[in-house]
């Protein structure tokens, strides 16, 4: 079997409405680059790490409410080759300074643009959640990967709040009632698009090769570190990775679905997901970052793996030998390392089912939107006649990996859910780990932290502020 798709259809790009042939995309070339390059400039690059948003621009995809949606991601961390065969459309794409596209003109008249850098990007943030079907108001998410440094975020909120519906027949509008592009398979000097899973792991076989999803994490990577990979296999579009059911004992989560589409696929089935959602990095990262690529990374602050841990999940893997189950609590085995073999993917996330009763996701970071763990606490627990009957805690941020604070588990299980029951596991939870002194807090911090958890969950249960 041939492992080398073609580079043959797909070498183009329809940018505004446009056929744009898609020269010179090579990594690391970043869509950002390729779009400016085109003289679309827009877009620009502020930080190059998905942090600021003045790269945003929006992308037809695979709609949950409609045939297609038009999504907004950060250029700068997406390969250009990615794009072949998409369609994209900047800032230049929704209006002109003659006939403004809404937001444009709400963020003119409302005075929510001074030095203008970061204004293309506000806008193409702002028209994806201006098109997001079913739209009844404003989701101020849609906007919080966006940085201004100058203007206030005042009348930027105003003129989001200010938008009604799109006018019958806007043309982006209309584009979402059609299906969104196909994805053919692509390649290109150190980038393939395979068109199966089959080709895809054949490919990942080979030396140096390495799967790229989302790119949110491998993006970084290659604009501040440097990093080049001889070979960036594209995984995100295989629809083998991309499906999500639900049966009766069990929710199965694709592991190429982004972070937006299953909390929009879910529709509140997961509700200790939920909670994740809104506190991971921001709308246009979320609109890229896979589950896939979260686990993938083996980073022990992730925020999927201490939920994951407390939902009881388990991974598919799938290799060249086909695939293999494995409980999440054996997944990691060391800082950024895990069972997963070389070429080996994530393919789907099994949740097991029914859930338990009371979650919660309590993220500890510098800010409360947009940044990431200096500690996590995942909580899955039955509380029945006031008994605690069951219970998982997944931890981030306190451990090389990811973990189950077990002994915590333990003291909990049969305790009365009272402030005197709690106390030993309070006590086992707050020593769990090993934590560390880093830029992000002080190992004395993250075990304040964990000792505060168990506290405050169980005042927000008695308080009513938790399920
Ligand atoms: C500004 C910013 C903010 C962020 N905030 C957060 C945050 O709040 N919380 C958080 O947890 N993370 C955060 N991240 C990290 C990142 O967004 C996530 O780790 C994301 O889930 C990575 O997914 P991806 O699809 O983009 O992965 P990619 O960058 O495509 O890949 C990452 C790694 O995973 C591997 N991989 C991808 N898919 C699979 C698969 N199916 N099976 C096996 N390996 C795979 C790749 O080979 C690569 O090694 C942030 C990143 C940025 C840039
Ligand atoms: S340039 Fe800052 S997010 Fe892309
Ligand atoms: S208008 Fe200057 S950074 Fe936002």
């Amino acid at each position: 079997m041939s492992t080398e798709p073609a580079a043959g259809p797909g070498a183009a790009v329809t940018v505004n409405g446009a056929a744009r042939a898609l020269v010179g995309a090579q990594p690391p070339v970043t869509a950002l680059d390729w779009l400016r390059g085109l003289g679309l400039t827009g877009a620009k690059e502020g930080c190059a790490e998905g942090e600021c948003g003045a790269c945003a621009v929006l992308v037809a995809r695979p709609g949950c409410d409609a045939a297609t949606e038009w999504t907004a991601i950060n250029a700068c961390l997406v390969p250009a080759a990615a794009l072949a065969g998409q369609e994209v459309v900047t800032a230049e794409g929704l209006g002109t300074p003659d006939a403004l596209h809404p937001v444009q003109h709400e963020m003119a008249v409302r005075g929510g643009s001074q030095c203008g850098y970061c204004t293309p990007g506000f806008v193409c943030s702002m028209a994806a959640e201006f098109y997001r079907p079913g739209r009844t108001s404003f989701d101020h998410h849609a906007l919080s990967g966006n940085l201004c440094r100058c203007t206030g975020y005042r009348p930027i909120v105003e003129a989001a709040e200010a938008l009604g519906a799109p006018a019958a027949g806007d043309p982006l509008a209309v584009r979402t009632t059609a299906a969104p592009p196909p994805v053919p398979p692509h390649r290109v000097a150190g980038w393939v698009r395979p068109a199966t899973l089959g080709e895809a792991l054949a490919l990942l076989a080979g030396p140096g090769a390495v799967a790229v999803a989302g790119s949110t994490d491998l993006g970084v990577e290659a604009n501040l570190r440097g990093s080049r990979p001889s070979l960036l296999v594209a995984i995100d579009r295989l629809e083998e990775l991309r499906g999500l059911s639900v049966a009766d004992d069990v929710v199965e989560i694709g592991a190429a679905l982004t972070l937006s589409e299953v909390e929009r696929r879910l529709e509140g089935r997961i509700p200790l997901l939920d909670a994740v959602f809104p506190q991971f990095a921001s709308r246009l990262i979320r609109n890229g970052a896979t589950f896939g690529g979260n686990l993938g990374t083996g980073s022990p602050i992730g925020d999927l793996p201490p939920a994951l841990l407390a939902l009881d999940a388990e991974l598919v893997l799938v290799g060249g030998d086909g695939e293999r189950t494995v409980p999440l609590t054996e997944f990691f085995t060391g800082y950024r390392q895990s069972v997963r073999r070389p070429g080996e993917l994530v393919a789907r996330i099994r949740v097991p089912l029914p859930l338990a009763a009371t979650t919660a996701f309590h993220k500890i970071a510098k800010r409360p939107f947009d940044d990431i763990s200096s500690v996590a606490v995942a909580f899955a627990l039955d509380v029945v006649d006031g008994v605690v009957r069951r219970v998982a805690i997944g931890l981030g941020g306190v451990a090389a990996t990811p973990i189950r604070a077990t002994a915590a588990e333990q003291a909990l299980v049969g305790a009365a859910w009272t402030p005197d029951g709690i106390a030993p596991a309070t006590a086992a939870l707050a020593d769990a780990g090993t934590p560390l002194d880093d830029l992000r807090a002080s190992a004395a911090y993250r075990r304040a932290m964990l000792g505060q958890a168990l506290p405050r969950l169980l005042a927000e249960t008695l308080e009513g502020t938790r399920p």
